[in-house]
């Protein structure tokens, strides 16, 4: 059980790894603050990368829209038209997205050199201060993001954030998910979702307010089932979605939320969090982008633990709101285990 503090580039970032004695192994840079290897045993004991990245800690710098494994920051997913009014007052937010505000805008939590700190047990804590007016945002914030790894084999992210004024928060971890290791694919891959629905989501891939039934029909995964069964289903908000999942889940609230097995490795994953939905995204922008590997569409997944996409622009959501002095905390585990 030990956070080893293991080397740091000319720019700066600094990794970190965390070993927890029964096999797992997870590294850490201060770049984004992001997950570089998340090494677990398959069932034959030889250890596997189940997370998608690049070489070294330096490689992160030429993400080009990916957010490989990042902290997402001030608030994960989309904002429409990127603006949003609060307390009366309209702010307009950075458009990376078309013209849409994604996650935390041109240079969100995901780019910014974070300060680490070993902490207890296994753990690394690590801290961002974000300034007033930051991609668009109001308040000073304060953020911190603390991984730390378990006897049991869980990767725990637990979230910390206060600001001095309102303003909006709702962070995510942006990990890439292949539970075999090759990275060709994930259709054949079990996966399971808690949630009876999701929110239905406009041509850009945006929350409108309405709440989809997913009971029955090729978005219900509340029944383990294979990812490849129906991703090609003739559904029209998988083919605007790259002919694949990027929706929002609404978790049904039991434990755990989800999970994912992969019959090749024997490895299962299963998430456990307080958040109310996830972002269920299989890659479908990936191209072949050149990391570790070469990442083909849809050869690794995101279970992205968060609160309502574009809540604040639609009434009915529950807000993504953190007030003055209020303290943010949220924590999601991914948990290993072979099967
Ligand atoms: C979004 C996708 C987006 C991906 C990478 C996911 O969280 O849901 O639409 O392409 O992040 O930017």
């Amino acid at each position: 059980m030990e956070t080893k503090f293991i080397s740091k580039t000319d720019t700066g970032i600094e990794l970190y790894r965390l070993e927890n004695g029964n096999g797992m192994i997870a590294e850490i840079i201060t770049y984004g603050a992001r997950i570089h290897k998340l090494l677990v045993p398959d069932r034959t004991g030889k250890l596997i990368d189940v997370v998608a990245g690049f070489d070294d800690p330096e490689g992160y710098r030429n993400d080009r829209g990916t957010y490989f494994n990042a902290t997402i920051g001030r608030v994960g997913n989309r904002i429409k038209n990127g603006k949003f009014v609060l307390n009366g007052k309209e702010y307009v937010l950075y458009k990376n997205d078309g013209n849409n505000h994604l996650h935390g805008g041109k240079e969100g939590f995901d780019k910014k050199l974070w300060t680490a700190e070993i902490g207890e047990g296994t753990s690394l804590k690590l801290s961002y201060f974000s300034k007033d007016g930051e991609e668009g945002y109001p308040a000073n914030m304060r953020v911190s993001v603390t991984y730390s790894l378990t006897e049991g084999n869980a990767l725990n992210i637990a979230y910390q954030a206060e600001c001095d004024e309102d303003t909006l928060c709702s962070l995510t971890n942006h990990a890439y998910f292949n539970l075999s290791g090759d990275f060709k694919t994930v259709l054949d891959h079990d996966i399971f979702i808690d949630a009876d629905t999701l929110t239905a989501v406009d041509g850009e891939l945006i929350p409108k307010g309405e709440i989809l039934n997913v009971k029955g029909t090729p978005f219900d995964f509340t029944v383990p089932k294979q990812l490849g069964k129906d991703i090609k289903a003739d559904e029209p908000m998988l083919i605007n979605a790259r002919g694949g999942y990027d929706f929002n889940y609404v978790l049904n609230g039991g434990e755990p939320a989800a999970s994912a097995y992969s019959h090749s490795s024997g490895i299962k994953m299963t998430v456990v969090t307080d958040r109310p939905c996830l972002q269920f995204y299989t890659g479908n922008f990936l191209d072949g982008f050149v990391g570790k590997t070469s990442y083909p569409y849809q050869s690794a997944f995101c279970m992205e633990t968060q609160g309502y996409p574009n809540a604040c622009n639609v009434a009915d959501f529950p807000s993504a709101v953190l007030k003055a002095g209020e303290k943010y905390e949220t924590s999601t585990s991914y948990v290993f285990e072979t099967v």
